[in-house]
């Protein structure tokens, strides 16, 4: 691929600002110069820099180019249901969620939705994301193929259910396992695709669903493993009356071998001290989704708790449509301050973006790859358009400093902020362009 450059405002993380001020966590250059090349970001630097004779510079005047969002945790077969009241997390389950992934039976529907999907996500500046399939193998495999086109870095899987669910939506009894470890040889280091071993969550696998899940995970290293923990009140008493010899919930996961590096759990919501204290030394990763906790009424997860140095647990930001109601990332972010508010430890902006770029690839054990503009990075990235509407331009310009815009950006800012967005150094979406991959 031809090299290219971009010019502009540009934001990366080099610290955790969970751990370290703003100011030294946050780079920042306020004119840019980044060349891509092969796909991977070549050099950063300020204007003019030093450019490859004869490039050409796109120049994004009066915008923010920032590492393409990642999403930690997103179901794509609930967006035909999406925004759907009047549940807790279980009666939403049943009433809403295992009717619309029954549709998924069929393959077309799933590429129709995988389709959608990716088009949103893109559109919302998301270039990543660890996303659940529902138990039709079908479903993982029209994803893949729908990203492998886009070559965008997605992690995905068949969802693992063998009890507890529509019989329509069943595994055969401690199985599905089959299933998965054949896409993984076809999709798993693919291309830019990553297969995650995906038991829904613990009431809905029998144990020995859950145990062959933990073997197919040994041994396939470099895979991934996701599922949810901790999300509502009725959950956890349901899972400790399913798992009377689990100490706690994450206990479940541990003795089916489904905690370590690579284990995405979705939520986290209600952890105890001892349950943090084993993400940590496991290094489990947690996928923090704000609007999910608020649209489902499940509870208020406090992310600088989970942060606590010393037994700091790895952190993303997960829409997870279609309990949460935005594929937006900065919706999410803005979400992410409402709640750590409404718990008492609020966030900062850095906090917010670094949970949604840097601290998403460090969960997702990507963070050599994606997450930051740094060379030898893939060149995931999204332009943001800091005056998108005329409130948020007029209030933009009364800002006094960078980190009073980002807030501002993620407190006003939605999908029309993303002017444009890049894959692998390719322009998969630009704003004012009808694109041609959709
Ligand atoms: N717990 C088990 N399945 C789900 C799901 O699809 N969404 C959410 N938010 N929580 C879950
Ligand atoms: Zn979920």
């Amino acid at each position: 691929m031809a090299a290219r450059a971009l010019r502009g405002a540009a934001i990366s993380f080099r610290a955790d600002p969970f751990r370290v001020p703003a100011a030294e966590a946050l780079q920042h250059w306020p004119d840019a110069l980044l060349v891509i090349e092969a796909g991977e970001i070549a050099s950063i630097a300020p204007w003019p820099g030093a450019a490859p004779a004869g490039l050409a510079v796109e120049h994004w005047p009066g915008a923010l180019l920032c590492p393409g969002f990642i999403d930690a945790h997103v179901h794509y077969p609930q967006l035909p249901m999406v925004a759907a009241p009047g549940e807790e997390l279980l009666g939403w389950l049943a009433r809403y969620t295992f009717p619309a992934e029954a549709a998924f039976a069929d393959p077309d529907h799933a590429a129709r939705v995988a389709r959608l999907f990716l088009r949103e996500l893109l559109a919302a500046g998301t270039t990543s994301a660890a996303v659940y399939g529902t138990v039709h193998a079908a479903s993982a495999e029209a994803f893949f193929a729908e990203s492998a086109r886009l070559n965008t870095r997605m992690i995905a899987g068949k969802v693992l259910m063998d009890r507890n669910a529509p019989p329509a939506l069943l595994d055969p009894p401690g199985g599905g396992i089959a299933e998965s470890a054949a896409l993984i040889r076809r999709w798993h280091g693919k291309g830019r695709q990553l297969y995650a071993i995906t038991p829904r969550f613990a009431p809905t696998s029998t144990p020995e669903q859950l145990a062959a899940a933990g073997r197919l995970w040994a041994e396939h290293p470099g895979s991934y493993m996701q599922t949810h923990l901790s999300e509502s009140p009725a959950e956890l008493d349901w899972v400790r009356q399913l798992f009377p010899e689990a100490s706690d919930y994450l206990d479940v996961y541990r003795r089916a071998g489904l905690t370590g590096r690579r284990a995405i759990f979705g939520h986290g919501i209600h952890l105890s001290e001892g349950e943090l204290c084993h993400c940590h030394a496991s290094g489990s990763a947690i996928a923090h989704c704000p609007g999910s906790n608020l649209f489902l009424g499940s509870g208020l997860f406090r992310a600088r708790q989970a942060r606590r140095e010393g037994r700091e647990v790895a952190l993303g930001l997960g829409s997870d449509i279609g309990a949460g109601t935005s594929l937006c990332a900065l919706r999410n972010m803005g979400d992410a301050y409402k709640v750590s508010r409404l718990a008492g430890e609020p966030i900062t902006a850095a906090q917010a973006f670094w949970m949604a770029t840097r601290g998403g690839a460090e969960a997702l054990a990507l963070e050599g790859r994606i997450g930051s503009l740094e060379p030898g990075r893939e060149a995931d990235l999204v332009v943001l358009d800091l005056a998108a509407t005329p409130l948020l331009g007029f209030r933009m310009g009364l800002c006094a400093d960078l980190l009073e815009r980002l807030f501002v950006l993620m407190t006003l800012g939605d999908e029309r902020c993303v002017r444009a967005t890049y894959v692998a150094g390719r322009k998969v979406y630009d704003r004012e362009e009808e694109s041609v991959l959709f």
